[in-house]
C-alpha cells in the first residue's frame, strides 16, 4: 500500500505540515524517502493528530538517523523498556517535589540541541502531550535564510571564523553565560554547510555561542549581538502553537529555536527524542 500524504506549508520562513500518515504503523521505504526529503528542505516538519507511543517515537525518529540512548537496548536485551529509558520529557510538571522534565520551565532563548558538544543532535523530535492554553510556543529560526540574507560584505568577514559553544543549564540571559569554567564546551564553524542539501547556515545562538575565537572579547560580543539580533529577525521566524498529537522533528544544523513563556499554573508536557548522526562517537 502506498500513502499519499498532504502538505501544507507553516509559514512563510519555514516548515511543513504533513498529514496522511499514522505514525503507528511503519512507513514504507518510498514515503520515508520522501520525508527525509522534506525534512532536509523544509527544516522543520509537524504531524498532527498523532496518537503514539515513544516506541513509535523512537521509530519514527530513527528514519533520520541513529535514535540517542536507543544503543542502550544491546545490555537491557528489552527493547520497548531500553526505549523508554531513552526518553527525555520536557515538562514543568513535579512529582514528589521533584521536575520531571529535563530542562527549564518557562522562557528559553534561541539555540541549537547538542550546539555544546563537538558533534551535536541532527534533529530533535518532539511529541505534544499536555499544553498550555496560553504560550509555551516554540519558535524555529531559519538559519539558512539569515545567511542569505547578511550582504557579501558580512558573508566575506565571517567566512572562516570559529566559535565556542557552551551550554549553561542555570543561565537566564547572556550576561551570566558560561561563568563556570567547567561547563561543556565545543568549537564550531560561524558558517556550516549541511551536509545533505549544501547549503549554508548562520550557526550562532545567544543562549549557547559564548564568543567567537581568535577575537577580542569586546569586538566579539559586538559581532555576536549583532548577529544574534539579525537571525532571530521575524522574517525568519515561526511560532509553532502546538496541539496535543503534534509530532515536530526539526532540523539543528539548519535552524535554532526558543520558547516563549508559560503560566506555572498550567502543565505543559512533551516527549522528545534526539538524533544524531550515525557517525557521531557514542557519548560525545
Ligand atoms: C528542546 C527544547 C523547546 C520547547 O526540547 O530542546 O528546546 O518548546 N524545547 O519545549
Ligand atoms: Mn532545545
Amino acid at each position: 500500500m502506498t500513502i499519499t500524504i498532504e502538505l501544507e506549508p507553516l509559514s512563510e520562513a519555514l516548515g511543513m505540515a504533513v498529514r496522511g500518515i499514522d505514525l503507528r504503523e511503519q512507513v514504507d521505504d518510498r514515503t520515508q524517502d520522501e520525508l527525509r526529503d522534506l525534512f532536509a528542505k523544509h527544516c522543520v516538519l509537524c504531524f498532527p493528530d498523532q496518537k503514539i507511543s515513544a516506541e513509535d517515537q523512537r521509530r519514527f525518529a530513527a528514519m533520520f538517523g541513529r535514535v540517542d540512548g536507543a544503543y542502550r537496548s544491546k545490555s537491557s536485551g528489552d527493547l520497548k523498556k531500553s526505549a523508554t529509558r531513552g526518553v527525555m520529557l520536557v515538562s514543568n510538571i513535579r512529582k514528589d517535589g521533584k521536575p520531571i522534565g529535563s530542562l527549564p520551565d518557562g522562557e528559553m532563548m534561541f539555540h541549537s540541541d547538542g550546539a555544546h558538544r563537538q558533534y551535536p543532535y541532527r534533529a530533535t523530535t518532539l511529541f505534544g502531550i499536555k499544553i498550555p492554553s496560553i504560550g509555551g510556543n516554540t519558535l524555529f529560526a531559519n538559519l539558512q535564510a539569515a545567511y542569505d540574507a547578511l550582504s557579501p560584505e558580512m558573508q566575506d568577514r565571517i567566512k572562516d571564523l570559529e566559535t565556542q559553544t557552551v551550554y549553561d543549564y542555570a543561565a537566564q540571559d547572556r550576561s551570566t553565560i558560561g561563568e563556570d569554567p567547567t561547563l561543556p564546551r565545543a568549537r564550531h564553524s560561524l558558517v556550516k554547510t549541511h551536509q545533505v542539501t549544501g547549503r549554508k547556515s548562520l550557526y550562532l545562538s545567544r543562549l549557547m555561542t559564548e564568543k567567537i575565537l581568535d577575537m577580542d572579547d569586546a569586538e566579539s560580543e559586538t559581532l555576536l549581538a549583532e548577529l544574534f539580533d539579525h537571525a532571530e529577525k521575524s522574517e525568519f521566524v515561526y511560532a509553532h502553537k502546538w496541539i496535543p498529537g503534534d509530532l515536530v522533528i526539526w532540523d539543528n544544523r539548519s535552524t535554532n529555536h526558543a520558547r516563549t513563556d508559560f503560566s506555572d499554573e498550567e502543565q505543559r508536557l512533551l516527549r522528545r527524542y534526539t538524533v544524531s548522526d550515525p557517525d557521531a562517537p557514542l557519548g560525545n
